[in-house]
């Protein structure tokens, strides 16, 4: 691995008023670095923008008390003109692509957004990327962009190996990040730009997204609803905490895959991918009844709450998978990293922020 030094750089984060995003940028302030960190997002109403604006002012405040300084741009990495403009002005020795129209459900509705972000945007990112290192530049020393879990598809093969075929999306969000990592080989191998491609595996925590089942079922039994639970609950989700996610972003940042000549003279892609993911899979009913407890210990829901009474099983959904399950052991090889915190411990802490941030 090539180690990349971040203090004193010029770091792009895209997606940076979202989930992973914001939190990613606030475990940034919190080293001695003096990065400069340049965040960029559409603020786009796919869910609620008060939550966007919330995670800039949690990064607003710990701007204050770090050594690192953060410019909040808004605007689209669809935008090629603003895209290249930015990798003018701003010098990037690291690049983290997080923007992105996430949700699987949604990718049957509007379609047209996935292709936008996920494939143009993604795209015009590689380009500036590539041309970072016009006139000898030394240019952009490392991207990291995010993958998903979902490119896996509904293969029986678990836990997931970042080696195994990839070939089968069950969704267009999943084509897209399968487009994403073969675009990124192609650009790689032919530019020699050091990426590494982070398959996500379902993430949550405080301030994350509320069209995510955590949040959603959260939504609902607040109001006395019924949540619907798919495939008739029997689900398997590798559950990841966000604080653990960002850590193994941030640790892949500093390690990118050397630049070599492969037997034949030629550059070999310094490329690499990484599963990101607890390794602990839980199944969903086992979910929806430690969250409802949480949420009782919060205050959330009353002591007396039945789960059971506001439960609905359905049949499986178009586009879901039943099992994500990672195998991280190339992220513990090559970053001596793995996602530890155990789901109780952080809906805990995402039914206290909830109880917070919703009164
Ligand atoms: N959260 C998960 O469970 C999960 C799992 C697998 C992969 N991922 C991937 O991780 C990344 C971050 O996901 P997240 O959960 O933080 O989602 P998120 O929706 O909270 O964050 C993405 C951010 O990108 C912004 N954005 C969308 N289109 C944009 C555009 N054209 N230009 C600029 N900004 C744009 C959105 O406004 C949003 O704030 C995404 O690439 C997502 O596909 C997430």
């Amino acid at each position: 691995m090539q180690k990349i030094e971040l203090k004193d750089k010029y770091i792009l984060v895209t997606g940076a008023a979202g989930f992973i995003g914001a939190s990613l940028v606030l475990r940034m302030l919190g080293e001695d670095d003096n990065m400069h960190i340049i965040g960029i997002d559409n603020m786009n109403d796919y869910y609620d923008v008060k939550i966007k604006e919330y995670r800039l002012g949690l990064i607003e405040e710990a701007v204050k008390a770090s050594s690192s300084d953060f410019n909040f741009i808004k605007g689209s990495i669809a935008d090629r003109d603003m895209i290249n403009e930015l990798f003018k002005k701003y010098p990037f020795a690291v690049v983290v692509n997080l923007a992105a129209q996430a949700g699987v459900r949604y990718s049957l509705i509007n379609p047209d957004a996935y292709i936008e972000t996920n494939i143009t945007g993604f795209y015009n990112i590689l380009e500036a990327c590539r041309h970072s290192y016009d006139n000898g530049a030394p240019g952009v020393e490392h991207l990291v962009y995010a993958s998903s879990s979902s490119i896996y598809g509904s293969s029986p093969d678990i836990p997931y190996k970042v080696e195994a075929k990839t070939d089968e999306p069950v969704s267009l969000y999943a084509a897209t990040k399968k487009a994403d990592e073969l675009i990124a080989h192609s650009y790689s191998k032919l530019y020699s730009i050091p990426s590494t491609g982070l398959r996500f595996f379902t993430v949550y925590g405080p301030a994350g997204r509320p069209d995510m089942a955590y949040f959603g079922f959260t939504d609902t039994l607040v109001k006395g609803g019924k949540i619907k639970i798919f495939n008739n609950g029997n689900c398997l989700r590798d559950f990841t905490y966000v604080d653990d996610v960002t850590e193994g972003v941030l640790r892949v940042m500093k390690a990118a895959p050397e630049k070599k000549n492969g037997e034949d003279g030629l550059p070999v892609p310094p490329y690499a991918l990484y599963n990101i993911g607890n390794s602990s899979p839980v199944g969903l009913m086992d979910f929806v009844h430690i969250l409802s407890e949480e949420l009782k210990t919060a205050g959330v829901l009353t002591e007396d709450f039945d789960i059971n009474a506001h439960e609905e099983l359905l049949p499986m959904q178009p586009g879901d998978v039943a099992v994500t399950y990672a195998d991280t052991s190339a992220l513990e090889r090559d970053h001596g990293y793995k996602p530890s915190t155990d789901l109780r411990t952080g809906l805990r802490r995402f039914a206290s922020w909830y109880r917070e941030f919703y009164g």
